[in-house]
């Protein structure tokens, strides 16, 4: 399976913020906030990674991530001239997905919690058809809002930010969908607000039976990046849960090492261009634990 980061858009929602310099690079606490669902991809288990952003940020993600060895990934770049609409990406990116399944990531999108890797997984294993992740939010106008059927519980439709939402479940900005989203994406026509809506794309998949929609209950974080508050609020929370527990949240070379893709050296040597910082010894620890318990996962 494929993976896109779709990080474009304008960002005028966070103004001075991202006047110069991206939505996605900001910092939420001590990384970019792409390293997050970078993240959810990676603990999903895909390698393939094409990031998708406009031409003026481009090159400071390029800069940023590179090649993708230092995580045992490997990444591509293209550029979405104007922020035409989620499902561009899989227009864009028809020739990199190929004949293979994808998942696409919001590059602004934070997730949280156990669980949520073999969740994806599972997602990921499950070859035919879509699936999407629903989380109950407080104010559902904002999102692609999904109902289900009292009786069966299955999803029976999804609507693009209703003025009267018919239910509180939001579905967030994380999507695995088989190869047929290539000519899905192909045949959708703007919305009413001029965008190519990921929410069709879904509801094509929803009219041939083949949407699953997973549930996040409870347990999970699903984090707002659309306001300055909002943004200190996911800082705030991912320094206090590192804080407390003394582990990183959405470390890319730790994460690249528990799934086998890079050696200790790897991350010595990431930890070496670093320098004198907290990332840098936290790297360094972690190989150390490792090397004396032959445990790669932290629990
Ligand atoms: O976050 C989840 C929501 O994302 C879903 O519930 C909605 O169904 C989905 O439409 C989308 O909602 P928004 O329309 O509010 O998304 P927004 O325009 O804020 O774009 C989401 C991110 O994607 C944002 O960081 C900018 C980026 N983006 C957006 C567009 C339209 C692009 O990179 N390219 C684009 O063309």
């Amino acid at each position: 399976m494929k993976g896109i980061i779709l990080a474009g858009g304008n960002g005028t929602r966070l103004y001075p913020l991202t006047l110069a310099v991206s939505k996605q690079i900001l910092p939420i606490y001590d990384k970019p906030m792409l390293y997050y669902p970078l993240s959810v991809l990676m603990r999903a288990g895909i390698q393939e990674i094409l990031v998708i952003s406009t031409p003026r940020d481009l090159p400071a993600f390029q800069s940023l991530l590179g090649s993708g060895e230092q995580f045992g990934v490997s990444f591509s770049y293209a550029e979405q001239s104007e922020p035409e609409g989620l499902a561009q990406a899989f227009i864009i990116g028809r020739s990199f997905i190929g004949n293979d399944s994808v998942a696409m990531v919001l590059g602004d999108n934070i997730f949280f919690g156990e669980g949520l890797a073999e969740l994806t997984q599972a997602a990921a294993a499950q070859m035919q058809g879509a699936a999407v992740f629903a989380y109950r939010v407080e104010d559902p106008e904002r999102y692609g809002v999904v109902t289900f059927d009292p009786c069966n519980g299955k999803a029976i439709s999804i609507e693009e930010k209703p003025k009267v939402p018919q239910s509180e479940w939001a579905v967030t900005g994380l999507y695995f969908y088989d190869n047929d989203v290539v000519d899905i994406a192909a045949d959708i026509r703007p919305s009413a607000r001029g965008e190519l809506e990921i929410t069709d794309v879904n509801n094509a998949y929803l009219r041939n039976g083949t949407l699953r929609v997973y549930q996040l209950g409870r347990g999970y974080a699903w984090l707002d990046t659309g306001t300055t508050e909002s943004l200190h609020d996911a800082a705030s929370f991912v320094r206090t849960v590192e804080r407390r527990q003394g582990v990183q949240i959405a470390c890319p070379e730790e994460i690249g090492l528990e799934m086998g893709w890079v050696t200790p050296d790897v991350l010595l040597s990431q930890a070496d261009q670093l320098g004198n910082t907290d990332y840098a010894s936290y790297l360094r620890r972690r190989v150390a634990e490792i090397t004396a318990t032959g445990a790669l996962r932290l629990h």
